[in-house]
């Protein structure tokens, strides 16, 4: 399939720094999220999905005005915030758009990169997630699961790419440093977000 993201033998240095920067992290956004064991019913995966877009909304519009000027990369990242918004709108929940940023610091380039690592890694973890969610809810493919399968996107394209352009270009220990911390700042976001939970959820 042209879209499955390519595995090149050796991550590049940045992509290291992003990886081992993070690991646990991500299994703390993991654990928290608990998808897809803890979605039992349709109401479950509401209130997971509701959490995730009260972080992606913030970020990808943060990151969309981070300065992307020394990478070969557009600056938008596609939108998943739409995704989220349409499968809580197939649940059946309506969603405010939520007018503050994220307060994330993405000022330089390294940080934006950081920042970008999670959200677009985040769909490897879909592809898993989505058909598990859906067998588990009775759902048909993409039902309620767009955001999870980043329909209508190419994600193994866009990861691709993104390591691409993170191998194309030197980066200095102080701006891998920079990454990782941003990339770990943006992993607890999400996982701040997934901490408030509406009550009896
Ligand atoms: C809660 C359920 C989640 C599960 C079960 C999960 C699972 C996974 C799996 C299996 C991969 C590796 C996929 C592959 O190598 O093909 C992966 C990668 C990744 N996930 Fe998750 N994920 C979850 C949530 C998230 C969230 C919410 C984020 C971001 C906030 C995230 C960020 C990432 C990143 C950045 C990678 C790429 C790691 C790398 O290759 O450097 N994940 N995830």
């Amino acid at each position: 399939m042209s879209d499955q993201p390519s595995r090149p033998a050796a991550a590049s240095p940045m992509l290291a720094a992003l990886r081992d920067g993070t690991r646990d992290h991500h299994a703390a956004v993991e654990r928290r999220l608990g998808l897809p064991d803890r979605i039992r019913a349709r109401g479950d995966l509401a209130v997971a999905l509701a959490a995730l877009l009260a972080a992606w909304s913030p970020l990808e519009r943060d990151l969309a005005a981070a300065d992307w000027s020394g990478l070969p990369l557009d600056r938008r990242l596609g939108e998943a915030a739409a995704l989220l918004r349409a499968d809580l709108a197939a649940l059946g929940v309506a969603v405010d758009r939520p007018a503050a940023g994220s307060g994330l610091d993405f000022g330089t380039t390294a940080r934006a990169v950081g920042g970008r690592y999670v959200l677009l890694g985040s769909a490897l973890g879909g592809r898993v997630i989505a058909p598990e969610v859906e067998r588990r809810l009775g759902l048909r493919e993409g039902e309620a699961t767009r955001f999870f399968r980043r329909s209508g996107g190419a994600p193994g394209r866009d990861w691709r790419d993104f390591r691409r352009a993170l191998a194309g270009r030197e980066w200095s220990v102080a701006e891998r440093h920079d990454a990782a911390g941003a990339a770990r700042s943006t992993f607890d976001f999400v996982g701040g977000a997934a901490a408030v939970r509406p009550s009896g959820a």
